[in-house]
Protein backbone atom coordinates (compact mmCIF):
# COMPACT_ATOMS: atom_id res chain seq x y z
CA UNK A 1 0.00 0.00 0.00
CA UNK A 2 2.15 3.31 -0.73
CA UNK A 3 -1.17 5.65 -1.88
CA UNK A 4 -0.77 9.25 -3.15
CA UNK A 5 -2.06 10.02 0.06
CA UNK A 6 0.16 8.23 2.17
CA UNK A 7 3.04 10.00 0.53
CA UNK A 8 1.72 13.64 0.73
CA UNK A 9 1.45 12.79 4.65
CA UNK A 10 4.68 11.05 5.55
CA UNK A 11 6.39 13.90 3.10
CA UNK A 12 4.35 16.50 5.66
CA UNK A 13 5.46 14.86 8.97
CA UNK A 14 8.66 13.30 7.55
CA UNK A 15 10.32 16.78 6.33
CA UNK A 16 7.44 19.59 6.32
CA UNK A 17 7.11 19.50 9.79
CA UNK A 18 10.66 19.24 12.11
CA UNK A 19 8.35 19.94 15.47
CA UNK A 20 5.46 20.84 17.27
CA UNK A 21 6.10 24.46 16.36
CA UNK A 22 5.26 24.00 12.43
CA UNK A 23 1.67 23.05 12.90
CA UNK A 24 -0.20 25.07 11.08
CA UNK A 25 -3.21 24.42 13.66
CA UNK A 26 -3.45 23.41 17.31
CA UNK A 27 -5.76 20.37 15.77
CA UNK A 28 -2.75 17.45 16.07
CA UNK A 29 -1.41 19.16 19.45
CA UNK A 30 -3.99 18.26 22.06
CA UNK A 31 -4.95 20.95 24.57
CA UNK A 32 -5.83 18.95 27.10
CA UNK A 33 -3.97 18.14 30.35
CA UNK A 34 -2.88 15.10 31.28
CA UNK A 35 -4.68 12.89 33.88
CA UNK A 36 -2.85 13.07 37.04
CA UNK A 37 -1.65 9.73 37.11
CA UNK A 38 0.24 10.27 33.95
CA UNK A 39 1.94 13.48 34.82
CA UNK A 40 5.05 11.46 36.69
CA UNK A 41 5.88 9.30 33.66
CA UNK A 42 5.37 11.75 31.01
CA UNK A 43 8.18 13.54 32.84
CA UNK A 44 10.92 11.02 32.00
CA UNK A 45 10.10 11.45 27.92
CA UNK A 46 13.24 12.98 26.49
CA UNK A 47 12.26 16.01 24.57
CA UNK A 48 13.09 14.92 21.31
CA UNK A 49 10.03 12.98 21.54
CA UNK A 50 7.75 15.45 23.47
CA UNK A 51 8.52 17.85 20.88
CA UNK A 52 7.50 16.12 17.82
CA UNK A 53 4.52 15.01 19.32
CA UNK A 54 1.38 15.47 17.55
CA UNK A 55 -1.65 13.36 19.24
CA UNK A 56 -4.72 14.81 20.07
CA UNK A 57 -5.40 13.19 22.79
CA UNK A 58 -5.41 10.97 25.71
CA UNK A 59 -5.43 7.36 24.57
CA UNK A 60 -4.18 5.95 27.83
CA UNK A 61 -5.56 3.36 29.45
CA UNK A 62 -5.52 1.43 32.90
CA UNK A 63 -5.42 -1.85 34.16
CA UNK A 64 -1.98 -2.75 31.57
CA UNK A 65 0.71 -4.27 33.41
CA UNK A 66 2.14 -7.41 31.59
CA UNK A 67 0.36 -6.41 29.08
CA UNK A 68 1.01 -6.42 24.79
CA UNK A 69 0.31 -2.83 23.22
CA UNK A 70 0.33 -1.90 19.71
CA UNK A 71 0.41 1.91 18.88
CA UNK A 72 -0.69 2.34 15.05
CA UNK A 73 0.70 5.39 13.87
CA UNK A 74 3.25 6.09 16.67
CA UNK A 75 4.90 8.85 15.33
CA UNK A 76 8.21 9.64 17.39
CA UNK A 77 6.81 7.37 20.47
CA UNK A 78 5.76 9.40 22.90
CA UNK A 79 2.96 7.26 23.34
CA UNK A 80 4.93 4.53 23.03
CA UNK A 81 7.26 5.37 25.26
CA UNK A 82 4.11 6.26 27.96
CA UNK A 83 2.94 2.75 27.87
CA UNK A 84 6.22 1.11 28.63
CA UNK A 85 6.08 2.32 31.81
CA UNK A 86 2.96 1.17 32.25
CA UNK A 87 3.11 -2.12 31.41
CA UNK A 88 6.23 -2.79 32.73
CA UNK A 89 9.14 -5.13 31.75
CA UNK A 90 7.09 -7.95 31.46
CA UNK A 91 5.07 -6.32 28.92
CA UNK A 92 5.88 -5.45 25.79
CA UNK A 93 4.21 -2.36 23.35
CA UNK A 94 5.18 -2.15 19.27
CA UNK A 95 5.32 1.19 17.85
CA UNK A 96 3.89 1.13 13.67
CA UNK A 97 4.49 4.03 11.41
CA UNK A 98 5.12 4.96 7.66
CA UNK A 99 7.41 7.79 7.79
CA UNK A 100 11.14 6.87 8.75
CA UNK A 101 11.97 10.41 9.98
CA UNK A 102 9.33 10.07 12.63
CA UNK A 103 11.06 5.99 13.50
CA UNK A 104 14.37 7.52 13.24
CA UNK A 105 13.56 9.54 16.44
CA UNK A 106 11.98 7.20 17.78
CA UNK A 107 14.25 4.40 17.19
CA UNK A 108 16.83 6.82 18.87
CA UNK A 109 15.96 7.34 22.27
CA UNK A 110 15.20 3.80 23.28
CA UNK A 111 18.02 2.97 24.98
CA UNK A 112 17.89 6.23 26.88
CA UNK A 113 14.24 5.64 27.84
CA UNK A 114 15.20 2.32 28.50
CA UNK A 115 17.78 3.35 31.33
CA UNK A 116 15.76 6.33 32.42
CA UNK A 117 12.59 3.26 33.28
CA UNK A 118 15.45 0.93 34.96
CA UNK A 119 14.87 -2.01 32.46
CA UNK A 120 17.34 -4.41 31.81
CA UNK A 121 16.22 -5.22 28.45
CA UNK A 122 13.80 -3.28 25.73
CA UNK A 123 9.94 -3.61 26.15
CA UNK A 124 9.05 -1.60 22.72
CA UNK A 125 9.84 -2.34 19.35
CA UNK A 126 9.11 0.17 16.17
CA UNK A 127 8.23 -0.95 13.27
CA UNK A 128 8.12 0.95 9.17
CA UNK A 129 4.70 -0.09 8.29
CA UNK A 130 1.09 0.91 6.96
CA UNK A 131 -1.55 0.75 9.55
CA UNK A 132 -4.10 -0.91 6.70
CA UNK A 133 -2.02 -4.17 6.35
CA UNK A 134 -0.72 -5.05 10.23
CA UNK A 135 0.84 -8.43 7.94
CA UNK A 136 3.81 -8.60 11.04
CA UNK A 137 1.09 -8.86 13.77
CA UNK A 138 -0.38 -12.12 13.89
CA UNK A 139 -4.29 -12.68 14.42
CA UNK A 140 -5.55 -12.09 18.37
CA UNK A 141 -2.30 -11.22 19.99
CA UNK A 142 -2.60 -8.11 21.15
CA UNK A 143 -4.08 -6.72 24.46
CA UNK A 144 -4.74 -2.91 23.70
CA UNK A 145 -4.50 -1.10 20.02
CA UNK A 146 -4.30 2.40 20.62
CA UNK A 147 -3.54 5.28 18.46
CA UNK A 148 -3.25 9.25 18.40
CA UNK A 149 -4.56 11.34 15.65
CA UNK A 150 -3.90 8.85 12.87
CA UNK A 151 -7.22 7.40 11.63
CA UNK A 152 -7.94 10.68 10.01
CA UNK A 153 -4.89 10.76 7.71
CA UNK A 154 -5.88 6.87 6.21
CA UNK A 155 -7.40 7.08 2.94
CA UNK A 156 -8.90 3.62 4.09
CA UNK A 157 -10.37 3.84 7.63
CA UNK A 158 -12.42 0.51 6.48
CA UNK A 159 -8.92 -1.35 6.38
CA UNK A 160 -7.59 -0.20 9.41
CA UNK A 161 -10.74 -0.83 11.54
CA UNK A 162 -10.46 -4.95 9.82
CA UNK A 163 -6.93 -5.34 11.15
CA UNK A 164 -7.27 -3.84 14.54
CA UNK A 165 -9.99 -6.15 15.01
CA UNK A 166 -8.09 -8.87 13.60
CA UNK A 167 -5.22 -8.11 15.55
CA UNK A 168 -6.91 -7.96 18.99
CA UNK A 169 -7.55 -10.86 21.02
CA UNK A 170 -10.55 -11.19 22.57
CA UNK A 171 -11.78 -9.36 25.12
CA UNK A 172 -9.23 -6.56 23.73
CA UNK A 173 -9.75 -2.85 23.73
CA UNK A 174 -8.73 -0.36 20.71
CA UNK A 175 -8.74 3.03 22.55
CA UNK A 176 -7.89 5.73 20.15
CA UNK A 177 -7.99 10.00 20.55
CA UNK A 178 -8.84 11.16 16.75
CA UNK A 179 -10.38 14.24 14.93
CA UNK A 180 -13.89 14.04 13.90
CA UNK A 181 -16.30 16.27 12.22
CA UNK A 182 -20.08 17.15 12.35
CA UNK A 183 -20.22 16.25 8.72
CA UNK A 184 -19.10 14.59 5.54
CA UNK A 185 -16.40 15.96 4.22
CA UNK A 186 -16.19 17.18 0.44
CA UNK A 187 -13.40 15.05 -1.29
CA UNK A 188 -11.59 17.99 -2.18
CA UNK A 189 -10.61 18.60 1.86
CA UNK A 190 -8.46 15.23 1.88
CA UNK A 191 -6.59 16.38 -1.57
CA UNK A 192 -5.58 19.20 0.41
CA UNK A 193 -2.26 18.64 1.29
CA UNK A 194 -2.22 20.86 4.62
CA UNK A 195 -6.09 20.43 5.25
CA UNK A 196 -4.98 16.87 4.90
CA UNK A 197 -1.53 16.71 7.21
CA UNK A 198 -3.23 19.11 9.93
CA UNK A 199 -5.87 16.39 10.71
CA UNK A 200 -8.70 17.97 9.47
CA UNK A 201 -9.31 17.15 5.23
CA UNK A 202 -9.84 13.13 6.67
CA UNK A 203 -11.74 13.69 9.78
CA UNK A 204 -14.57 11.19 9.62
CA UNK A 205 -18.10 12.19 10.13
CA UNK A 206 -19.30 10.49 13.03
CA UNK A 207 -22.46 9.20 11.91
CA UNK A 208 -20.04 7.59 9.34
CA UNK A 209 -17.84 6.42 12.29
CA UNK A 210 -20.28 4.57 13.90
CA UNK A 211 -21.43 2.67 10.78
CA UNK A 212 -18.04 2.04 9.60
CA UNK A 213 -17.36 0.91 13.65
CA UNK A 214 -20.50 -1.46 13.95
CA UNK A 215 -19.84 -2.89 10.60
CA UNK A 216 -16.11 -4.05 11.71
CA UNK A 217 -18.18 -5.99 14.93
CA UNK A 218 -17.05 -3.30 17.41
CA UNK A 219 -21.16 -2.88 17.28
CA UNK A 220 -20.91 -1.10 20.73
CA UNK A 221 -18.59 2.04 20.63
CA UNK A 222 -18.00 4.00 23.87
CA UNK A 223 -17.25 8.08 23.91
CA UNK A 224 -14.80 8.76 26.23
CA UNK A 225 -13.88 12.17 26.25
CA UNK A 226 -15.05 15.10 23.28
CA UNK A 227 -12.90 18.22 23.21
CA UNK A 228 -14.25 20.67 20.10
CA UNK A 229 -11.38 22.04 17.76
CA UNK A 230 -10.93 25.63 17.99
CA UNK A 231 -9.23 26.50 14.46
CA UNK A 232 -7.33 29.64 14.61
CA UNK A 233 -5.70 30.38 11.29
CA UNK A 234 -8.61 32.56 9.34
CA UNK A 235 -7.01 30.81 6.13
CA UNK A 236 -7.66 27.20 7.12
CA UNK A 237 -11.36 28.57 8.65
CA UNK A 238 -12.74 29.92 5.51
CA UNK A 239 -11.40 26.07 3.66
CA UNK A 240 -13.30 24.44 6.12
CA UNK A 241 -16.43 26.44 6.19
CA UNK A 242 -19.26 25.60 8.36
CA UNK A 243 -18.06 22.60 9.19
CA UNK A 244 -16.84 21.56 13.00
CA UNK A 245 -14.24 19.78 14.45
CA UNK A 246 -13.84 17.53 17.47
CA UNK A 247 -11.15 15.29 19.31
CA UNK A 248 -12.58 12.41 20.22
CA UNK A 249 -11.43 9.50 22.31
CA UNK A 250 -13.22 6.03 21.54
CA UNK A 251 -13.16 2.87 23.54
CA UNK A 252 -14.24 0.00 20.89
CA UNK A 253 -14.18 -3.49 22.50
CA UNK A 254 -13.54 -6.85 20.48
CA UNK A 255 -16.59 -8.61 22.66
CA UNK A 256 -18.54 -10.98 20.20
CA UNK A 257 -21.70 -11.06 22.23
CA UNK A 258 -22.29 -7.69 22.36
CA UNK A 259 -26.12 -6.81 21.72
CA UNK A 260 -26.51 -4.05 18.64
CA UNK A 261 -28.49 -2.06 21.67
CA UNK A 262 -28.45 -1.51 25.17
CA UNK A 263 -30.63 -4.52 26.60
CA UNK A 264 -31.47 -5.22 30.34
CA UNK A 265 -30.55 -8.84 31.89
CA UNK A 266 -30.72 -7.24 35.75
CA UNK A 267 -27.00 -7.22 35.94
CA UNK A 268 -25.16 -5.76 38.12
CA UNK A 269 -21.77 -4.97 38.44
CA UNK A 270 -19.50 -3.08 41.65
CA UNK A 271 -16.06 -1.92 41.02
CA UNK A 272 -14.62 -4.31 43.70
CA UNK A 273 -10.64 -4.30 43.24
CA UNK A 274 -8.43 -0.99 43.40
CA UNK A 275 -6.84 0.53 40.21
CA UNK A 276 -4.04 2.30 41.82
CA UNK A 277 -3.27 4.74 39.03
CA UNK A 278 -7.27 5.81 38.67
CA UNK A 279 -8.35 5.31 42.40
CA UNK A 280 -11.65 4.44 43.81
CA UNK A 281 -13.32 6.18 40.67
CA UNK A 282 -13.37 4.63 37.19
CA UNK A 283 -14.65 5.80 34.08
CA UNK A 284 -15.54 3.93 31.29
CA UNK A 285 -16.98 6.19 29.03
CA UNK A 286 -18.50 9.81 29.31
CA UNK A 287 -21.58 8.36 31.22
CA UNK A 288 -20.00 5.48 32.97
CA UNK A 289 -18.34 6.55 36.31
CA UNK A 290 -17.78 3.57 38.55
CA UNK A 291 -17.42 4.45 42.32
CA UNK A 292 -15.17 1.33 44.25
CA UNK A 293 -17.38 -0.62 45.88
CA UNK A 294 -20.71 0.73 44.77
CA UNK A 295 -23.12 -1.93 42.88
CA UNK A 296 -24.13 0.18 39.88
CA UNK A 297 -26.92 -1.26 37.48
CA UNK A 298 -25.97 -2.02 33.91
CA UNK A 299 -27.21 -3.12 30.46
CA UNK A 300 -25.64 -6.44 28.87
CA UNK A 301 -23.21 -4.55 26.98
CA UNK A 302 -21.57 -2.39 29.86
CA UNK A 303 -21.18 -5.67 31.96
CA UNK A 304 -19.39 -7.46 29.36
CA UNK A 305 -16.94 -4.64 28.73
CA UNK A 306 -15.68 -4.50 32.39
CA UNK A 307 -16.02 -8.31 33.16
CA UNK A 308 -14.87 -10.08 29.92
CA UNK A 309 -12.10 -8.00 29.08
CA UNK A 310 -8.71 -7.02 31.16
CA UNK A 311 -10.95 -5.01 33.30
CA UNK A 312 -12.77 -8.06 34.88
CA UNK A 313 -10.07 -8.71 37.54
CA UNK A 314 -11.25 -5.21 39.00
CA UNK A 315 -15.18 -5.97 38.83
CA UNK A 316 -17.62 -7.97 40.22
CA UNK A 317 -20.66 -9.09 38.34
CA UNK A 318 -24.13 -10.02 40.06
CA UNK A 319 -26.37 -11.67 37.29
CA UNK A 320 -26.17 -13.62 33.85
CA UNK A 321 -27.64 -13.00 30.35
CA UNK A 322 -30.57 -16.43 31.04
CA UNK A 323 -33.52 -13.82 31.91
CA UNK A 324 -34.14 -10.40 29.48
CA UNK A 325 -36.09 -8.15 30.79
CA UNK A 326 -36.75 -5.99 27.84
CA UNK A 327 -34.26 -2.33 26.58
CA UNK A 328 -32.44 -0.92 29.25
CA UNK A 329 -33.05 2.49 30.21
CA UNK A 330 -29.63 4.13 29.34
CA UNK A 331 -28.38 6.86 31.60
CA UNK A 332 -25.44 8.12 33.98
CA UNK A 333 -24.38 5.71 36.45
CA UNK A 334 -25.94 6.71 39.62
CA UNK A 335 -21.46 7.71 40.71
CA UNK A 336 -21.38 9.34 37.26
CA UNK A 337 -24.93 11.74 38.59
CA UNK A 338 -22.95 12.63 41.72
CA UNK A 339 -20.00 12.87 40.41
CA UNK A 340 -18.64 16.45 39.94
CA UNK A 341 -16.37 15.96 36.85
CA UNK A 342 -18.37 16.81 33.51
CA UNK A 343 -17.48 15.63 30.10
CA UNK A 344 -18.59 16.87 27.03
CA UNK A 345 -21.14 14.70 25.00
CA UNK A 346 -22.79 15.69 21.62
CA UNK A 347 -26.19 14.18 20.75
CA UNK A 348 -25.36 12.08 17.84
CA UNK A 349 -24.64 8.68 19.66
CA UNK A 350 -26.50 6.23 21.71
CA UNK A 351 -26.17 6.66 25.18
CA UNK A 352 -25.36 3.36 26.53
C1 LIG B 1 -0.60 13.34 13.60
S1 LIG B 1 0.82 12.32 13.64
C2 LIG B 1 0.60 11.52 15.20
C3 LIG B 1 1.85 10.82 15.65
C4 LIG B 1 1.82 10.18 17.03
N1 LIG B 1 0.67 9.32 17.21
C5 LIG B 1 1.84 11.25 18.09
O1 LIG B 1 0.89 11.28 18.88
O2 LIG B 1 2.77 12.04 18.14
C6 LIG B 1 0.40 11.08 12.49
C7 LIG B 1 1.41 9.94 12.33
O3 LIG B 1 0.79 8.86 11.66
C8 LIG B 1 1.61 8.36 10.63
N2 LIG B 1 0.71 7.80 9.60
C9 LIG B 1 -0.28 8.46 8.95
N3 LIG B 1 -0.94 7.63 8.13
C10 LIG B 1 -0.36 6.41 8.27
C11 LIG B 1 -0.59 5.13 7.67
N4 LIG B 1 -1.56 4.98 6.79
N5 LIG B 1 0.20 4.10 8.03
C12 LIG B 1 1.21 4.28 8.95
N6 LIG B 1 1.48 5.46 9.54
C13 LIG B 1 0.70 6.52 9.21
C14 LIG B 1 2.41 9.56 10.17
O4 LIG B 1 3.62 9.15 9.58
C15 LIG B 1 2.62 10.34 11.47
O5 LIG B 1 3.79 9.93 12.13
Amino acid sequence: MNTHTHISISDYYGSILESTQDLKTSVCCTAESPPNWLREPLEKIHTDVTERFYGCGFPIAEAVRGKTVLDLGCGTGRDVYLFSQLVGEEGFVHGIDMTREQLKVAQSTRDWHMQQFGYKKPNVAFHQGYIEELSEVKDESVDLVISNCVLNLSPRKDLVLKEVFRALKPGGEFLFSDIFSDRRLPPWMMEDQVLLGECLGGALYVGDFLSLARNTRFLDPRKLTSTSVDITSHEIRAKVGAARFASVTWRLFKLEALDDRCEDYGQIVTYTSLMPEVGSQFRLDDHHIFELGRPERVCGNTAAMLVDTRYGAHFTLVGDKSIHYGEFPCGDTIAQQSSSTTTSTSATEPCC
